[in-house]
């Protein structure tokens, strides 16, 4: 079984035929999701699907580019919803400069309060960093994330960056990228980074993996993924599916079955 840590099935990508995609996921392998809340609405939407499918688990936080009409109030909301019993993380937050909107200073803000709000309730985090490296490392630092843990979601930093992260106990999360042709700075930190942190994730319906690149993704995208990553590390697809499971409820802390 495949465990997706990152996916956005609240998306209007999916308003066609949400239902019908996500009652085949189990019979087509994969075991798990963990929807993740980028936006208010979409936590909203978030709670929806972890209260209609058992196997989705949820994340609840606001991506930096949609931090821009953040107030005081909409944490305090998403900090009640956080005690829901399938609300296993805090995300996706962070820092996103590769767009120019919102300005790094209120991005930097909401990623320093949504990390208080994971250590107050005491859930781990799912970041979203995008040519931000050094003020991602240097907010975590100020905020003791290693106390916090979590993932560092869509990786796309050096192996060097790589292993700060490791360091601090955050797992990587690796998706479609890494079939990418132009995936091998992806490749060589995946090669580098220990089997035990690695997660899977699609990011659908963004990122979708080779044959498939451009087009809509969904969880039943990842046995390509598993595929080059059993390859890069010379494992067979199973062991991969195995490991990056227990990778997965480690992360999240949840059981295994
Ligand atoms: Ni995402």
């Amino acid at each position: 079984m495949i465990f997706d840590t990152h996916a956005h099935y609240d998306d209007e990508a999916f308003d066609e035929d949400r239902e019908q995609l996500l009652a085949s996921l189990k019979e087509q392998g994969i075991g798990r999701v963990v929807n993740i809340g980028s936006s208010m609405k979409a936590c909203a939407g978030t709670i929806e699907l972890m209260d209609r499918y058992p196997f989705v688990y949820g994340a609840l936080g606001v991506h930096p580019s949609d931090s821009g009409e953040l107030t005081e109030s909409d944490l305090e909301w998403l900090k009640v919803q956080c005690a829901h019993p399938k609300c296993l993380a805090v995300g996706e937050i962070g820092l996103d400069y590769y767009w120019e909107e919102p300005e790094h200073e209120i991005q930097q803000k909401w990623f320093h309060r949504q990390l208080q709000i994971a250590r107050e309730v005491k859930l781990p985090v799912v970041i979203h960093s995008r040519e931000a490296a050094k003020d991602t490392i240097d907010i975590m630092k100020e905020e003791r994330a290693e106390e916090i843990g979590g993932v560092i979601h869509c990786y796309s930093y050096s192996k060097e960056t790589a292993k700060i992260f490791l360091d601090m106990g955050f797992y990587i999360g690796v998706g479609g990228v890494l079939t990418f042709k132009n995936g091998r700075r992806l490749k060589e930190t995946v090669e580098y980074v220990p089997m035990d942190r690695i997660v899977l994730e699609t990011d659908s319906p963004y990122l979708a993996p080779v044959p498939f690149r451009g087009k809509r993704n969904s969880s039943l995208n990842l046995p390509y993924v598993v595929q080059e990553l059993a390859q890069i590390k010379g494992l067979d697809v199973q062991e991969v599916e195995r490991i990056t499971w227990e990778n997965a409820c480690r992360l999240y802390r949840m059981q295994e079955r």
